[in-house]
């Protein structure tokens, strides 16, 4: 492709000294001697070099350099300024410009090497910020990758360890709950100091409880019992699982389920605990009212939305709640094993791991964000499966 030159030029003699200067290399020279017309072609083309006389008509060659700059282009220019004028030529070099080079008996000659001289440094510039941003991007890929490793190493280890702990821990504490109600039955009516101890005791026997089930439920996702499933129905079921837990609370819920959306092939069950966890903590982030909205729907990926390829139409569940959101600094964190912000009230942080080796396993894809601001406080997460 031809390198295409605008040069900028009120007068036509020295218009023709510089085509004529520049005759023998294959360049595509634009010739415009009006600055508001240049400056309309530079915003409509795309050009690789401006060559500019300094003085124009009611402006200057500097004030085009930096409309150039302020619209985001990067264009070279070379600004050809009338003998004499160093100062101008060390401000306009300051102010971006490539390069300067003076209107006298020896242009004719220089201009050529110059135009060679700025083209050359500018592809080299050019090749190193695509190297530069090629590395960036390659960086990226590899800290995803190692943290993804790290994550299903953890999660490993962790599944192993917690299934042997979670048996061996389960009849214990079944023993104890049993021992606790029999007392309380015992002491009923009694020292209020003793059945207040006996409650305390009790929740503390519960929250064990609830880590160990979490454990085992974690730990037994193993293999998946795949077939194809209406996706709004999961969500219906799902919700219907813990009807009671919204109506304790002044929680609305809205739901848009796109008629027809394509069925998905998935481990039922497993989907299911997925969408409770989800709806789980959108509801823990709530409190006591807020707005849980789910929609589902099918939807072209965009690059990035790994294993999709950009394009790709995938079906799409989204929890969305009114909660307090995640801290930017936990962003990273949630899907920790053992990551949890609600240690004190009963949380384990096996939740979202869970549901994130669940999607792994189905070839899916799950992004949890913060709204944003414009949308209000909450967390919009978006479970993405490959469609059948
Ligand atoms: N919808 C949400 N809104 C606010 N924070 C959330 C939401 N979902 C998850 N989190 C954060 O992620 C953490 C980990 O979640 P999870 O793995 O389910 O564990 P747990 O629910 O036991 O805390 C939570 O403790 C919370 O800080
Ligand atoms: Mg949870």
């Amino acid at each position: 492709m031809a390198i295409k030159i605008l040069l900028i030029e009120d007068n036509p003699d020295d218009v023709v000294i510089t085509r004529r200067a520049l005759n023998k290399e294959a360049y595509e020279l634009e010739w415009e001697g009006d600055p508001r017309e240049a400056w309309e072609k530079i915003s409509a083309n795309s050009y690789d070099l401006v060559i500019s006389d300094y003085n124009l008509p009611g402006t200057t060659a500097l004030e085009i350099l930096r409309k150039t700059k302020e619209q985001g282009k990067d264009i070279p220019f070379i600004i050809v300024t009338s003998q004499g004028s160093e100062k101008i030529a060390v401000e306009l070099m300051r102010q971006g410009a490539y390069d300067y080079v003076s209107k006298d008996d020896v242009y004719a000659e220089v201009i050529p090497g110059i135009v060679k001289r700025v083209l050359e440094r500018r592809s080299t510039l050019l090749a190193k910020q695509k190297a530069e941003e090629e590395l960036k991007q390659a960086y990226e890929k590899l800290k995803t990758a190692q943290e993804e490793l790290v994550r299903s190493a953890k999660m490993k280890v962790v599944g192993g360890l917690a299934s042997g702990v979670a048996h061996e821990v389960k009849n214990p504490l079944a023993i104890i709950l049993q021992g606790i109600d029999y007392l309380e039955k015992k002491i009923s009516g009694g020292d209020e100091n003793v059945s207040l101890t006996l409650r305390y005791m009790k929740d503390a026997v519960m929250r064990a409880d609830n880590i160990v089930k979490g454990l085992l439920d974690f730990s037994s996702i193993t293999e998946l019992k795949m077939s194809g499933q209406d996706l709004n129905q999961l969500v219906k079921d799902a919700l219907l699982l813990l009807k009671h837990e919204f109506d304790k609370r002044t929680i609305a819920v809205v739901t848009q389920l796109e008629e027809g959306v394509m069925p998905v092939v998935m481990d039922r069950n497993k989907m299911k605990q997925v969408l409770v966890n989800l709806m789980l903590n959108a509801l823990y982030a709530m409190g006591e009212d807020g707005i849980l909205k789910i929609r589902t729907y099918t939807q072209k990926c965009v690059s990035g939305q790994v294993p999709f390829s950009a394009g790709e139409k995938a079906a799409v569940i989204e929890i969305e709640d009114t909660g307090k959101g995640i801290p930017e600094e936990s962003l990273s964190k949630i899907f920790d094993p053992f990551f949890t912000t609600r240690r004190a009230i009963g949380g384990t942080g096996i939740g979202l791991s869970m549901v994130q080796s669940v999607i792994n396993m189905h070839n899916g894809n799950i992004e949890i964000t913060n709204k944003s601001p414009s949308q209000g406080q909450g967390v919009r997460a978006r479970v993405m499966l490959k469609l059948a």
